[in-house]
């Protein structure tokens, strides 16, 4: 039997209306514009802001889009995988409410929680889903509403984020296409430095946790930074390595959109221009699950059946990795 290789045969995407600008975060704490462009490059977020929607709103959104483009009817999708921080639940998945909603009820569905790594992850559990040949549509979604869990009084972490989601359809093919390797890792040691302190089982949600402002992100930046920009650039230079990829043959980079300084020094590491690497970090800030699929959404069209490209990603965890793909089609009219 032909071996199978999962590829992603389209992309839809959905960020809110409402645009989050610097000048506006500099009114909610002591912060301005010149320092998140230079010290993050962020110019604005999006925001979900109408009241008693979240994350799975956007999560369809992007699926619809996905369907229509991709022209698949609900019922052929085999399962759903939803790489969320913020749900809209603790349960059920966000993922089961966007197959309620949408009518895929051929499929199952889960999500899974691996931060701001989380869809690389699940693309790369899709890819095994699809290549041992009992599933032919998988949808990855990856998406946050990281304004339900910002605190917009503290300058250390609000400018950071952003809110959106985006998915793509993984498909099986008998062409040398898709998924080729990943390498994944998480080591546990992130906790102090980047969480949620309440609201989970450790600390569920009571009159402490909110006097204390506990359900916020809290991130001790540095550090994250640190570790950041060691384990993406070892993990995108031990993929590059394996898979003998270097600037000729290396298409694009798709980094993680947290700090265009993190970004900048993976391409200097991968030893490739910025011109190749992937950017839309000013427009939208980190959606954490979202970075990814939403990078591959704004920059469809640029794409071509063939291309070369490393994703990599880090967060809370810490959990991170990098992986290469073959881009499978070329630009849709
Ligand atoms: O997606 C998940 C993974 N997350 C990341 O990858 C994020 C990694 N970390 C970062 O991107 C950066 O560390 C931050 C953007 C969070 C912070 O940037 P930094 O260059 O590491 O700043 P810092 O925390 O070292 O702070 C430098 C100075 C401090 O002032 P002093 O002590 O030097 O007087 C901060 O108080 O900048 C100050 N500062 C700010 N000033 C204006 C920190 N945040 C702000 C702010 N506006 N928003």
């Amino acid at each position: 039997m032909e071996k199978l290789h999962a590829v992603i045969t389209g992309v839809g995407g959905f960020v809110p209306d409402y645009v989050l600008t610097n000048d506006e975060i500099g009114q909610m704490c002591d912060t301005n514009d010149e320092w998140i462009m230079t010290r993050i490059g962020i110019k604005e977020r999006r925001i979900l802001n109408e009241e008693g929607l979240g994350t799975s709103y956007m999560a369809r959104k992007a699926v619809r889009q996905l369907l229509e483009r991709t022209g698949t009817a609900p019922l052929d999708v085999d399962a759903v995988l939803c790489a969320t921080t913020t749900p809209d639940y603790h349960f059920p998945s966000t993922a089961s409410i966007v197959i309620g909603k949408l009518g895929m009820t051929n499929a199952h569905a889960f999500d899974m929680q691996a931060a701001c790594s989380g869809w690389l992850y699940a693309m790369n559990q899709a890819a095994c889903m699809v290549e041992c040949g009992r599933y032919k549509k998988v949808v990855v979604i990856g998406g946050d509403k990281m304004s339900s869990i910002l605190d917009f009084t503290d300058r250390q972490t609000s400018p950071i984020f952003g809110d959106g989601a985006a998915a793509v359809m993984v498909e099986p093919t008998t062409e040398d296409l898709g998924w080729q390797d990943a390498y994944l890792r998480t080591d546990g040691q992130g906790l102090p430095f980047l969480v949620q302190k309440a609201g989970g089982s450790v600390a569920p949600p009571s009159y402490f946790t909110l006097e204390h402002r506990l359900h916020y992100v809290h991130q001790e930046g540095r550090t994250v930074f640190k570790f950041a920009v060691t384990n993406m650039s070892d993990s995108c230079a031990l993929i590059a390595e394996r898979n003998a990829l270097n600037n000729d043959n290396i298409s694009w980079v798709i980094p993680h959109q947290a700090n265009i300084r993190i970004i900048e020094a993976v391409a200097k590491r991968l030893e490739v221009p910025m011109d190749k690497v992937l950017v839309n970090i000013h427009r939208y800030g980190n959606t954490s699950s979202g970075t990814l699929p939403l990078v591959l959404w704004d920059f469809e069209r640029q794409l071509h059946k063939g291309d070369n490209i490393i994703f990599t990603s880090f967060g809370a965890g810490f959990a991170w990795g990098a992986a290469y793909m073959k881009w499978g089609y070329d630009p849709k009219k």
